[in-house]
């Protein structure tokens, strides 16, 4: 299989699972859940997602056991942007080319999504009829819960509204933590416990998450046409970044270096890694 059909086939399963738990789901709230289902199929990379994906494959899990973990860390993810949009946080009204979630809405509404969103995973992560023994739907949710939370993205969202000096730290928080749960969530889909194994993934996906954090940075100055986003808007919010701090050259070379280490940390692990690999590269490469 190439990487192409392999991602093709990910979007694909992605676009049927969401279909069934939020556009033709029963939701009482009809406003809400036109909120939730805009916010997560309006468009994302699902990168996140992928990497759940690419690691059970890497792993041998079957794809259906891969399903839940991956739907579950994209709508957390899918939660954290909309509030992230929020005039509170970042007040951005453009997400992904489109009107933010406040802005397609209103700011309740965009509240509310975010916060059905997050007990949503968890319980796809309990209820999905994939064939995942309990002992790996609990590691699951305590891999979610731990990189979503106060220990993992909240409190990154928390310090890069706070202002904070350890940046790398804060970075590992705010977007690390996600992309290092989706390999440890892919793991545990192949149920793999072997610890050379999850460390080398784990090496792997911290490299990229800051990586990938650097590179949302240097996009906030390009074309909003091409990345969605606002032009501008970091250095509007006075937010601390590694371009403002180190200038682009030197991020730019510590983003090549990243992901060189992140495909150090893969050679440990064998040949089906090679959609770990092409991920990877296909991020360096990324526009948006
Ligand atoms: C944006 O994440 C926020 C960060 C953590 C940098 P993505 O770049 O993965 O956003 P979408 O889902 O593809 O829009
Ligand atoms: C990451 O940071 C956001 C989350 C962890 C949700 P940003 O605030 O830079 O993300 P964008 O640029 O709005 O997508
Ligand atoms: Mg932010
Ligand atoms: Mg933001
Ligand atoms: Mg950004």
């Amino acid at each position: 299989m190439k990487f192409q059909e392999f991602t093709d086939d990910c979007q694909h399963r992605l676009d049927k699972l969401f279909n069934v738990y939020l556009k033709n789901s029963t939701i009482p709230a009809k406003k809400l859940q036109d909120a939730m289902t805009y916010a997560v199929l309006n468009g994302g990379k699902r990168i996140r997602p992928l990497l759940v994906y690419a690691t059970g494959y890497a792993l041998n899990a079957s794809t259906e056991n891969s399903d839940p973990p991956a739907i579950a860390i994209e709508l957390i993810h899918a939660y954290s942007l909309i509030h992230d949009d929020l005039p509170a946080m970042d007040n951005s009204d453009l997400r992904r080319g489109k009107p933010a979630c406040h802005k397609a809405f209103d700011e309740a509404t965009a509240i509310l999504a975010g916060d059905a969103l997050q007990p949503l995973a968890f319980e796809i992560l309990a209820t999905h009829p994939a064939t995942l023994e309990d002992s790996q739907r609990l590691a699951m949710i305590r891999i979610l819960s731990d990189a979503s939370g106060y220990q993992g993205m909240v409190s990154g969202q928390a310090l890069d509204l706070a202002g904070t000096d350890a940046i790398s730290e804060m970075y590992q928080l705010k977007t690390g933590a996600l992309l290092i749960a989706s390999v440890k969530l892919g793991a545990v889909a192949a149920n793999v416990r072997d610890k050379k194994t999850l460390t080398a993934l784990e090496t792997f996906a911290k490299n990229i998450g800051l990586a990938f954090q650097m590179q949302d940075d240097l996009l906030d100055i390009e074309d909003s046409a091409i990345t969605g986003k606002p032009k501008g808007l970091d250095t509007a919010n006075k937010k601390i970044t590694f371009p403002s701090l180190l200038g682009i050259e030197k991020t730019r070379a510590m983003i090549e270096e990243l992901y060189s280490e992140s495909l150090t940390a893969l050679k440990t692990i064998g040949e089906k890694t090679l959609f770990l690999k092409e991920l990877a590269e296909a991020l360096l490469q990324r526009k948006k």
